[in-house]
Formats: C-alpha cells, structure tokens, sequence
C-alpha cells in the first residue's frame, strides 16, 4: 500500500516538474528590449547571415540560457561572449534565452525517424 501511495506521488512530483520544464524560461518581450545590444552580430531575431555567428532563432531556450551562463561564468570560453555575457544578471539571460526561442527557426532539426530511412 505505501509502495502505491509512494508511486502515485513519485508520478505526481514528475508530472509537475515537466509541466514547470515546460513554461517559458523568460519574458520574450523584455529579452526583446534586451537583445538590442545583440543585433549588431546575430541580427535583429538572432538569424545573422554572417556565418561567424552562429543561430539563435529557434535554439531551444533552455540551451540559450545554459550557453549565456557559461559564457558568463567562464565554463565556455570566448572572447567575445565572454565580454557580452559578463553584464547579464539572471534574469537577463532567462529574457534573451525566451526571446530568441521564441523567433521562427532557420536551421532544423530532423525528426526522429527521418534520418538514415529506407527509401
Ligand atoms: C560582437 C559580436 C557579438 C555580439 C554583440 C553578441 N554576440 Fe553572441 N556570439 C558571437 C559569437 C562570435 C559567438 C560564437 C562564440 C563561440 O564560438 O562560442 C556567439 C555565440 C552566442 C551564443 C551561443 C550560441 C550557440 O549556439 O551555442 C549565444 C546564446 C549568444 N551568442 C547570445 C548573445 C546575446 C544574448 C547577445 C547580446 C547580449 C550577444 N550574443 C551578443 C558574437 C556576438
């Protein structure tokens, strides 16, 4: 009987984490505001075609924000965005992390299933 009570909790503790996962990181329009200083590199919706910078239209968010933190704290090593990310509190990083998630993608991914078929 615990077991179950115990597993209908576990089921319970699970479903709300993915359900916090999923909710915006940030706020897209403040990281609209915010990304002013970004557009002269990665363009006004982070979909420069300079190739010396990479995508971020589309990128998912947490992987936006994941990437601004380490260049803030050093674990991710570039002399440009190391500078750029130095200023960001948070918050910040949460905002552009939404914005630029939020924009339509330029670059895909394949959908499971799709790649290396049979013809
Ligand atoms: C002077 C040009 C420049 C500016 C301004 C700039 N970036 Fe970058 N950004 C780059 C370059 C170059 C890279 C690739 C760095 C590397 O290889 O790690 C990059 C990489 C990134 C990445 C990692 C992308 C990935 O796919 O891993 C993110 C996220 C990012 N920038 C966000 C921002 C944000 C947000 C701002 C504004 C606060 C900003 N950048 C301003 C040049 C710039």
């Amino acid at each position: 009987m615990m077991r179950v009570v115990s597993l209908a909790l576990g089921a319970g503790v699970l479903a709300a984490s993915l359900t916090v996962a999923a909710q915006p990181i940030g706020n897209v329009e403040a990281g609209r505001e915010k990304s002013q200083a970004c557009i002269a590199c990665h363009g006004a919706v982070g979909a420069s075609d300079n190739v010396a910078f990479p995508m971020l239209a589309g990128q998912h968010a947490d992987y936006l924000y994941h990437a601004l933190k380490a260049y803030k704290n050093g674990d991710r090593q570039n002399a440009i965005m190391n500078g750029q990310a130095a200023g960001l509190s948070d918050e910040d990083m949460r905002d552009l992390a939404a914005f630029y998630a939020a924009q339509t993608p330029v670059l895909s991914t394949p959908q499971r299933g799709s790649v290396n078929s049979a013809e």
